[in-house]
């Protein structure tokens, strides 16, 4: 949940720590931090708040050096105050570790230094760490033996990175389980370390990715991995192909804004290489899928959490509408208590952008255990997501930023509804003619997503319509119906407005109570096999006094004439219309949040990787 970057070679550390973090900023922003050593000892500048505090620190007081780490933090245990950010110092001030994860018998570790007379600065879990390995560091004389001493007394899940004037040529980096990934990026007599690709992109394409269990020494000209026993791993060094500019703003006033408008060109990505239009077939060579597994597999379930789990229930009605294929849709974070049966017949699908939300790798953990099939559809290139899984669909987004999760939900989108196609046909249970036309109707999505984004300026007058609202209803039916989750999360995460997506149909059992004029209820009602339900639906929240903003699809005059405020779509095969109505829904929250003064890119209390429990 938190960014960390660290460099060691012969330029300015300060610089590139600190730009790093910017980069990385989506992953918490309560409060940050940099060491840097010169001079023989270590100088520390920590800030609350966003890191541009943390800057002007620097400028006003700056520091300089060839080798240190920062920090950017989520707060878990501790108030996101600056005693609590990171770097945290040991107390001879030798030692400094910035961390990742949570240590979860801090509490018993704390006590043991305590009773030994260790004093602590600050509230959190970390510090525990860093005064550990002193202790250790007094018994050993060596810092990487008291590293591993110390790591092997921490509970939990964690990635570390620690730097100490004792040894001041080397960081030494570790991972423990699943939290927090450890990326090394490799240069010419420098290196880099970092919890996170873009940090670090832009000195490097080059990078190793420590798996859990491992660390590395990383020195400016060398970089060792191995088990955290001490035995020598020869990693496997991944070659990044994402374009460092992606991971810029450019001329784009939020990442959200550019994300949504990258759209076009994501889906496009998604499509490349993966269909064949002239023959009407669909190619998903990571998933390894062939006749003979398509057939086995009796049962899916799709896990994931927020917006990748209102993917997968999409996905859910693609796959068992087009190849009938039961599958069931299971929130990461509640997997491991629902006791799923799981055999090798069954596929655990897991959907998510970062590849590293601890519930999601939990999920699959589960669905290792159980001797399932272990899928996931992962954006992030190199993560555990995609390194456990022993079937890829890559997303071909380029890097999400912005905390509000969008060119990462229609993806998916398209991704499952190829996965659906392919099983289908392997499986024997859609024809020739009709595969073929399901692939065909993938060909126009990009240009109908196009469509929409050019239609920003109604978007915006609708937003201008509601902004005041202080709750908002959406509703949607059949496949439309997790957009209207989906249409709500947006709205909840980034504006702060109270919004519930509903089941339209469900609307008449209770939460029509709700409705009064104030409250604009958002009805996604494009033109799909429950249209007429959804009109009805427009009718009962217009009989009883609502605001209706419509989803609709160009032409519909019924709808026009019911409706308060239109957003129009262009009329889209059914199977594939949940990849068209969430864009102005995204736009719509986006132009709300931004018409209310919020940062829409780093939204109180969230960020972007949930890497704790
Ligand atoms: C989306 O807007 C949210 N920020 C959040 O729900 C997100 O989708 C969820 O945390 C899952 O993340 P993942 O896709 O990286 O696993």
């Amino acid at each position: 949940m938190c960014g960390i970057v660290g460099y060691i070679g012969s330029k300015d550390a300060t610089g590139i720590i600190l730009n790093g973090l910017k980069k990385l900023e989506y992953r918490g922003y309560d409060s940050a931090g940099i060491a840097v050593f010169s001079d023989g000892k270590l100088s520390i500048r920590r800030g609350a708040g966003k890191l541009e505090h943390l800057i002007e620190k620097v400028s006003s007081d700056p520091v300089h050096g060839k080798v240190g780490i920062g920090h950017t933090r989520w707060a878990t245990h501790g108030e996101p105050n600056e005693r609590n950010a990171h770097p945290h110092v040991s107390n001879s001030g030798s030692v400094v570790i910035v961390h990742n994860g949570i240590v979860e018998n801090f509490r018993a570790l704390k006590d043991e230094l305590l009773t030994m007379g260790v004093s602590f600065k600050s509230d959190t879990d970390s510090e525990v760490i860093v005064q550990m390995i002193e202790r250790y560091y007094r018994e050993t004389e060596s810092l990487e033996e008291a590293v591993d001493k110390t790591l092997a007394r921490l509970k939990g899940a964690h990635g570390v990175v620690v730097l100490s004037v004792w040894e001041p040529d080397k960081i030494i980096a570790a991972r423990i389980g699943n939290a927090g990934g450890v990326v090394i990026g490799l240069g010419e007599n420098e290196n880099y370390v970092a919890s996170d690709i873009p940090a670090i992109l832009e000195h490097t394409r080059k990078m190793i990715f420590l798996e859990s269990g491992e660390k590395a020494i990383i020195t400016s000209n060398n970089v060792e991995v191995m088990t955290l026993d001490g035995k020598v791993i020869h990693p496997q060094v991944s070659t990044i192909g994402w374009d460092p500019v992606a991971a810029e703003k450019g001329e784009y006033r939020h990442f959200m804004q550019k994300e949504m408008f990258e759209q076009v060109r994501s889906l496009t990505d998604t499509l490349a290489g993966r269909v064949d239009f002239e023959k009407g077939k669909i190619f998903l060579d990571d998933l390894h899928l062939d006749a003979s597994l398509a057939r086995r597999i009796k049962r899916i379930y799709i896990t994931a959490c927020g917006t990748a789990a209102h993917a997968g229930m999409i996905g859910k009605m693609l796959i068992e509408k087009i190849a009938r294929v039961p599958v069931e849709v299971r929130i990461a974070s509640e997997f491991r208590y629902e006791e799923p049966i799981l055999d090798a017949d069954t596929v655990v699908l897991a959907i998510s952008q970062s590849g590293e939300t601890a519930d999601t790798l939990a999920a699959m953990e589960e669905g290792r255990a159980g001797g399932a099939i272990l899928w996931s559809i992962v954006n992030a290139i190199g993560s555990q997501a995609m390194r456990i899984a022993s079937g890829c669909i890559s997303m071909q987004t380029g890097p999400e930023i912005g905390v509000a999760s969008t060119k990462a939900f229609t993806a998916p989108l398209v991704d499952l509804y190829m996965l659906a196609v392919l099983l289908a046909d392997l499986r024997g249970v859609i024809t020739q003619e009709e595969r073929k036309t399901l692939v065909e109707d993938l060909r126009l999505v990009p240009d109908l997503v196009g469509q929409c984004l050019d239609r920003e300026t109604e978007v915006i007058h609708a937003a201008e319509a509601i902004r005041e609202a202080e709750t908002a209803f959406y509703l949607g039916r059949g496949i439309n119906m997790p957009i209207a989750y989906e249409g709500a999360l947006k709205l909840k995460e980034i504006s702060y407005i109270h919004a519930e997506g509903y089941p339209a149909g469900e609307m008449k059992h209770g939460p029509i109570a709700l409705i009064d004029h104030e409250m604009p209820v958002i009805v996604i009602a494009p033109d799909d096999p429950w249209y007429e339900k959804m009109v009805s639906q427009i009718e009962q929240v217009k009989a009883r006094g609502g605001t209706v903003v419509a989803v609709a699809t160009d032409g519909d005059q019924k709808i026009q004439a019911l409706a308060d405020i239109v957003l129009w779509v262009p009329r889209v095969p059914w199977m594939l219309s949940p990849v068209i109505t969430v864009i102005p829904l995204q736009m719509l929250a986006y132009h709300i949040a931004v018409l209310r003064g919020l940062d829409v890119d780093q939204p109180r209390n969230l960020a972007k990787s949930v890497t704790v429990e």
